[in-house]
């Protein structure tokens, strides 16, 4: 579980006043997703993949992982949204974007931000199962295993982080935040209004 700090010395001006503590910072994410991208290297040896990235939270793992990772590599993007509140999902989810590509016979790995409820994870994997790739895994840059409300196997995870709300490195608070290069939570007043 990753530990909070209260040093935002590294953060971009423009954020600093709305942030309450920096739960992993940049240097940390880097080196999680090294380990990552070697460990797929290691999994997929003499496979190509197909990467897919949730938009629009996953863009920066995508980019980070992709440049590491060394076996043969396409790239996709969907967009979904859920119904649910600005700080949780309901499970329903609507496909804005589908895939460019076909997936039948593919190695697919979902690249996502966070695992909450797990709901979201769960229609996509039963949606890209049903297009019958070779194999499909996920990516998680981070999980709330507390949150937790199906059964979600996430073969690659960076970090496990307590039941709170987080922002940055791709994870916003509406549309906000997304730029920060570090995970933090943010000040109650900045939900307040
Ligand atoms: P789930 O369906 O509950 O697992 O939610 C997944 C989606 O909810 C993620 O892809 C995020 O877009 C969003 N989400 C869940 N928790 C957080 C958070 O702490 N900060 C920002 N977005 C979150």
């Amino acid at each position: 579980m990753a530990d909070a700090s209260d040093d935002l010395s590294d953060l971009p001006a423009v954020f600093r006043d709305d942030v309450e503590s920096v739960l992993i910072d940049a240097g940390q994410i880097e080196r999680r997703l090294g380990e990552l991208a070697a460990e797929i290297d290691r999994d997929y040896a003499g496979r190509e993949l197909l990467l897919i990235g949730v938009l629009k939270g996953a863009v920066f793992a995508m980019a980070d992982l992709a440049r590491r990772i060394t076996v043969p590599t396409a790239m996709d993007f969907m967009a979904v949204s859920s119904y649910g509140s600005s700080t949780s999902s309901s499970g329903v989810v609507r496909i804005l974007k589908d895939l460019d590509t076909e997936i039948e016979g593919r190695h697919v790995l979902i690249v996502e931000d966070i695992v909450d409820s797990g709901l979201t994870l769960d229609y996509l994997l039963k949606n890209l199962r049903s297009r019958h790739p070779a194999s499909i895994e996920i990516a998680a840059l981070l999980t709330k295993p507390s949150r937790r409300e199906v059964d979600l196997d996430a073969r690659y995870v960076g970090f496990e982080v307590p039941d709170v709300f987080v922002v940055g490195y791709g994870l916003d608070y509406a549309e906000r935040y997304r730029g920060l290069p570090s995970i933090v939570t943010l000040k109650p007043e900045v939900y307040g209004g």
